[in-house]
């Protein structure tokens, strides 16, 4: 009788736990695509003002890690740069090819990654940014090695993510890095410059590394 009950313990608790991918997708597609498409999201996103922090993108190259809906890549690609929508999952991806071809956007392309690699080759792109997904990626430190090698001297990573310690909508704090994790993270896989912005935006920070 003990030994059942440890058993369906553990089976409850294992349910219970899951990944932050799991945690995201138990929401219905057409449900999570109405929620990074919401007009009213730029008051708290301000898109605009995140992507200024990388400075004139005009005829750069970069990718979007986690790209969802496009949010970030088609803003990006209206300003200029060529941008490389990635993600994991063919809805999205989908999703963006359509947006793509009905707004004729010859500045965003798509490419399915692996969980576990962007697919980036060396020194293939300007910047990188990664918003509201870094908290997806399992081994971090091997993944951002290879974010590094991807960007080019110049170049640097933007992570836009949930701050830890603000509660807001979004992923519960078990999922959520805190951003002094970030920077631990990011150094071990090879950056060693960093601005931390924790005041633009209210629910999220934002970390440029190079
Ligand atoms: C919360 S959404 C963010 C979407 C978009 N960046 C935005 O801000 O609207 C997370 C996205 O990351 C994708 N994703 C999850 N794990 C990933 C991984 N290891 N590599 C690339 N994309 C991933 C998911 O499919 C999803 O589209």
């Amino acid at each position: 009788m003990k030994k059942i009950s440890l058993i369906l313990l553990v089976i409850l608790l294992g349910s219970c736990a899951g990944d932050s991918n799991s945690f995201m997708n138990r929401n219905k597609f057409e449900n999570l695509v109405k929620r990074f498409e919401d007009p009213t999201r730029t008051k708290s996103q301000k898109p605009d003002e995140v992507i200024a922090l990388f400075g004139d993108i005009a005829g750069k190259k970069i990718m979007d890690i986690g790209a969802g809906t496009g949010y970030f890549s088609f803003r990006m690609a209206d300003k200029g740069a060529k941008v490389i929508a990635a993600d994991v999952d063919d809805r999205f991806l989908d999703y963006i090819e359509e947006k793509r071809l009905k707004s004729n956007s010859n500045n965003v392309s798509t490419r399915k990654v692996e969980y576990e690699d962007p697919l980036l080759k060396k020194e293939e792109v300007d910047h990188v940014i990664i918003v509201n997904t870094y908290h997806h990626i399992e081994d971090r430190e091997a993944y951002f090695t290879k974010v590094k090698n991807g960007i080019n001297r110049e170049g640097s990573l933007m992570v836009v993510d949930f701050k830890k310690e603000v509660k807001s909508p979004g992923p519960p704090k078990r999922y959520r890095v805190a951003v002094d994790k970030v920077k631990e993270e990011l150094m071990v896989a090879g950056f060693d410059e960093f601005e931390v912005n924790n005041d633009l935006l209210e629910t999220q920070y934002i970390v440029i590394a190079r």
